[in-house]
């Protein structure tokens, strides 16, 4: 089987090629990444070198390239990890998510159905179903929750998953939807909430949790995540949506305050700044159907994949360090700096 995996220089992508290429030698496993500011190869280092692996620099939304590459490389799966991920940036600048997330997937989609590809499977995420009230813990997303989104990230994600249902509909195309919470886990990007907090904890910086830091999201650590799509992309039916969470509640200061315990610095580094623009209440999966249909179990719960999380970072500063020091930073002190919300 040759595989194209999209996105894999990026938090997610570059997880699921460390555990697709380890897990099936016999299989090729092809990174396809454009590699924005969010893109690392150091990720990729532990996978260089295997001879089921390899890397390619390219846009999702380039049609030529795209079509070059399926008519070239003869793909049989296809899983699309490539996006524009982080809400904060689409409230900056929308149009680079429409361009990436929703042309980058059809494009995609026209070289799989062009050639005749066995399975097409996207990774979209819980923010299509929009927030649940805080006061209603009885309520969870479920697959036939309606799409109701609130950021440009997640109206992006989720004009992606109605083209990707269209496609399969119309075109016959073979395809897979996984809609997954907050993941959390090893190489995320240090703009996100938990590698950022740690990151700014260890060097005694203020830590700015948005309004009042009641905001709950259900994290899952990366490694589960990795294992549901690897589930779903072989047992998953056609045409079939796959919610995926484990039940791992917790507001954001909870979160904050985990980090904070566990590496021994004080609360008082916490800093209640102006909140998110449109920012989601809660967000809460009900994971039945993968559980039950494809026999799904999370490895983590949220205390033992947080330590292995802290620890990951305290053992690899070099990664992060590295982010830090590069182009991240005009960003980070735009967002953090400039608009004076630290
Ligand atoms: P990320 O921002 O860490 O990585 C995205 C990767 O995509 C980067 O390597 C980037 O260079 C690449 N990329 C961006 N635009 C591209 C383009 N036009 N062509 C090719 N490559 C491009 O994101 P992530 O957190 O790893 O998320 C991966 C996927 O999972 C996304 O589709 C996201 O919507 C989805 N998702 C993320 C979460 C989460 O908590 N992070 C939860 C659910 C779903
Ligand atoms: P984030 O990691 O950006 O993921 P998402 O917005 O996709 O859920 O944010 C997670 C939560 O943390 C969200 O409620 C916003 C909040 N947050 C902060 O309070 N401070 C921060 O600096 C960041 C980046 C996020």
């Amino acid at each position: 089987m040759k595989y194209l995996v999209t996105g894999g220089a990026g938090f997610i992508g570059g997880n699921f090629i460390h555990y697709m290429v380890n897990k099936y030698p016999e299989d090729m496993i092809v990174n396809l990444d454009k590699l924005t500011y969010a893109g690392n190869l150091e990720t990729c280092k532990p996978v260089e070198g295997k001879p089921n692996y390899k890397f390619i620099k390219g846009d999702i939304a380039d049609r030529p390239f795209i079509m070059d590459l399926f008519e070239k490389e003869k793909f049989d799966v296809v899983i699309n990890f490539a996006a524009e991920s982080h809400v904060d940036r689409s409230i900056e600048d929308p149009e680079i998510f429409v361009k990436t997330n929703v042309m980058g997937t059809t494009t995609l989609m026209d070289a799989c159905v062009k050639y005749g590809i066995k399975r097409y499977h996207q990774v979209s995420t819980d923010e299509v179903y929009g927030d649940l009230p805080l006061d209603r813990p009885d309520l969870f997303f479920t697959e036939e929750t309606p799409l109701h989104t609130s950021s440009p990230y997640s109206s992006a994600k989720a004009s992606a998953d109605l083209f990707v249902l269209a496609y399969h509909r119309t075109y016959g195309l073979p395809v897979t939807i996984s809609r997954c919470s907050n993941n959390y886990g090893p190489y995320q990007f240090p703009e996100k909430l938990i590698p950022l907090m740690i990151s700014r904890a260890l060097a005694d910086e203020p830590l700015p949790v948005y309004g009042d830091g009641a905001n709950v999201r259900d994290w899952l650590h990366v490694y589960d995540h990795c294992v549901a799509i690897d589930l779903i992309v072989h047992d998953g039916r056609e045409g079939e949506v796959y919610n995926v969470g484990g039940h791992n509640e917790r507001n954001n200061l909870q979160v904050v305050k985990t980090i904070l315990k566990t590496l021994d610095k004080p609360e008082s580094l916490i800093h209640f700044v102006a909140d998110r623009k449109g920012h989601d209440r809660r967000y809460a999966i009900d994971p039945k159907k993968l559980e039950t249909e494809l026999g799904w179990k999370p490895k983590y719960n949220f205390d033992t994949g947080m330590q292995q999380t802290i620890q990951w970072h305290l053992d690899h500063k070099e990664w992060w360090q590295h982010i830090l020091s590069g182009e991240y930073q005009q960003y980070y002190e735009k967002m953090y700096t400039d608009k004076g919300r630290v």
